[in-house]
């Protein structure tokens, strides 16, 4: 028979429940404990632990990328209460983040339309700046020296609140909703300096990033850091079923045990956390995955795809063009020369969604009239050209209603 502690261990691993009760189940049996799990999402806990680049001991499932932030806030809180140290509680993220919109995550998320009389952020959040070269460096400044301002800015903030007050750091290697924005390539080397300087617990948010969308498994590969944690979700499943799921590194872990013994119980957890379609359905896609090498694939297409996207960067109505692996972002501004961004009012991105519509592509907006494209990774090299073929005329043709509105400075 398995160690008690072994089949808690799986527990928590898969489908810790609200009504889990550490203590009890080691007093109880193995057979009560048993019945809290199933195969496939203990399968998929092992296998998410072979391929995250992160040191995971368990996984924490849920249903949505929302849950799974407000579920590394709570882990955040409980493992730094376990350690002694309750005062260690603030949670810092960037401005122009997205981490979804349940309360702990729409607080994380740094976009004022998701806190606009919801009374958000709630306390204890706190946003620092985020890494938006074309809007945000100083004139002339490199790219290495803005991360490295940044960074700067990010521990002024942490000494500024007081270290032993901040808790964890978390970030999307690349920002999406946000406006797909591409961190410069040392950026994250400066920050996790930082981090780990304080000992901040840092979270990267995998749920764009993750799975190939960079050309790496993982974005934070791709942006060469190694966080604390990461959040997975969206293509955990290719998206055909809700699953999201949060990695857990051993010291966390055995604070989860110690307080749970502590305080009898480990009160979190969902109805639907570790479900076994969803768990059948993320295999399914993992198997895939490999099989089909998705992120080489996607690594092999990213210099077509990033080629065509920085040759809009030409575009008279394009200010800034950006992307990583097979995800990209123009950005349409009135004057190139001097950065000067369209009235919202004049709705120039809503319009160019429309004429890129009608020739076939659909593109999201994002506020600050930005187009981002995120195709399949399945994409081949002949629809890339099609897709920026028909982005290109819906410019044209937004260019050409611009000019006739009088919206452009030439
Ligand atoms: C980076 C990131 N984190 C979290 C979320 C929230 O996920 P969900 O919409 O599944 O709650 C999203 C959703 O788009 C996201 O892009």
């Amino acid at each position: 028979m398995a160690p008690l502690s072994n089949l808690a261990v799986r527990d928590i691993e898969t489908v810790a429940h609200p009504y889990t009760n550490l203590a009890a189940l080691r007093e109880t049996g193995p057979l009560v404990i048993e019945r809290k799990s199933h195969d496939p999402a203990i399968e998929l806990a092992e296998r998410l632990k072979e391929i995250v680049p992160v040191p995971t001991s368990k996984v924490f499932f849920c249903s949505s990328g929302s849950e799974a932030n407000d579920t590394q806030v709570k882990l955040v809180w409980y493992m730094n209460n376990a350690f002694g140290r309750p005062r260690k509680k603030k949670i810092i993220s960037r401005l122009r983040a997205y981490h979804g919109v349940t309360v702990a995550a729409a607080s994380l998320t740094g976009l004022p339309n998701n806190h606009l009389d919801f009374d958000l952020p709630i306390a204890g959040i706190l946003h620092t700046a985020c890494p938006y070269h074309y809007r945000c460096a100083h004139a002339g400044e490199s790219e290495e020296d803005f991360a490295v301002r940044l960074a700067n800015e990010l521990e002024e903030l942490i000494r500024r609140e007081d270290p032993d007050t901040v808790a964890a750091f978390i970030a999307e290697p690349v920002m999406g909703a946000g406006g797909v924005i591409v961190p410069p390539q040392t950026y994250f080397r400066e920050v996790m300096k930082v981090c780990r300087r304080y000992d901040v617990y840092m979270i990267a948010d995998e749920v764009i990033c993750g799975f190939g969308r960079l050309g790496t498994m993982f974005g934070c590969t791709a942006l060469g850091f190694e966080p604390d944690s990461i959040t997975v979700a969206k293509a955990l499943t290719s998206a055909y079923v809700p699953m999201a799921a949060v990695t857990v590194p051993e010291p966390m872990y055995q604070a989860m045990l110690d307080e749970s013994r502590k305080i009898g119980t480990f009160g979190h957890g969902f109805t639907y956390s570790g479900h076994p379609v969803a768990a059948a359905v993320a295999l399914k896609a993992l198997d895939i995955y490999a099989r089909e090498r998705i992120a080489e694939q996607a690594a092999r297409k990213a210099p077509q795809f990033q080629a065509r996207l920085a040759a809009l960067g030409d575009h008279p109505l394009v200010g800034d063009a950006r992307g990583l692996g097979l995800i990209g972002a123009v950005e349409l501004v009135a004057d190139k020369n001097t950065k000067r961004s369209f009235d919202a009012k004049a709705g120039v991105g809503p319009r160019a969604v429309r004429f890129a519509e009608e020739e076939g592509l659909i593109v999201r907006f994002i506020v600050g009239d930005i187009l981002s494209v995120c195709p399949p990774l399945i994409i081949a090299p002949a629809e890339i050209d099609e897709l920026f073929d028909r982005l290109g005329r819906a410019l044209d043709r937004t260019l050409d209603w611009a000019r006739r509105e009088r919206l452009m400075d030439a």
